[in-house]
């Protein structure tokens, strides 16, 4: 199992998306282990957001994610960061399929909806920023024994 972290960015939050983004996530067969309404402070972005510091975006990008609350998710599933990655579709909502979640919901840029972690890296640094490792719950859920196969993805005996 992978956990990874997803945010429901300002946008969706104030267009009164967040439910529908995570039932996306949900339907897909993944499990919820984290969900906090929270404002990104300006410490959270920066270290969040270090590796685009020098990038032109950078200052929009934090005014933007530090302007409203936010959602944060800690989502968990077999290979959840790569298949959260593709439900949220291209980076731009003008490119993203539709289908996924910016190619559904959003036309621009910068205002795309929802953040995803992109390697395992990633998530362990920035599930870490978002949530304390009392507020991750480890606990049974009775559906994967109908998302998975318990004997092949599982490893159950039947
Ligand atoms: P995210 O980190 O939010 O999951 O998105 P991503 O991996 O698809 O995109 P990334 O390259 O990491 O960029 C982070 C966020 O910066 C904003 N951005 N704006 N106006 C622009 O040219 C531009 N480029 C990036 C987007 O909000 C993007 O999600
Ligand atoms: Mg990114």
């Amino acid at each position: 199992m992978e956990r990874t972290l997803i945010l429901a960015k300002p946008d969706a939050l104030q267009r009164g998306l967040v439910g529908r983004l995570l039932t996306r996530f949900e339907q897909k067969g993944l499990k919820l282990a984290g969900l906090k309404l929270m404002v990104m402070t300006p410490e959270i972005a920066a270290q969040h957001y270090e590796a685009h510091e020098e990038r032109p975006f950078y200052p929009g990008l934090v005014r933007f994610m530090t302007s409203s609350p936010i959602v944060a998710m800690a989502i968990e599933g077999i290979g959840a960061i790569a298949i959260c990655r593709k439900l949220m579709g291209a980076t731009f909502g003008c490119n993203a399929e539709p289908g996924t979640i910016r190619g559904d919901f959003g036309v621009s840029n910068s205002f795309n909806l929802v953040h995803g972690s992109d390697s395992p890296e990633a998530a362990e640094k920035e599930l870490a920023l978002y949530f304390k490792a009392e507020e991750l719950l480890e606990y049974d859920l009775n559906s994967f024994q109908w998302i998975y196969d318990p004997v092949e993805e599982l490893g159950q005996e039947g």
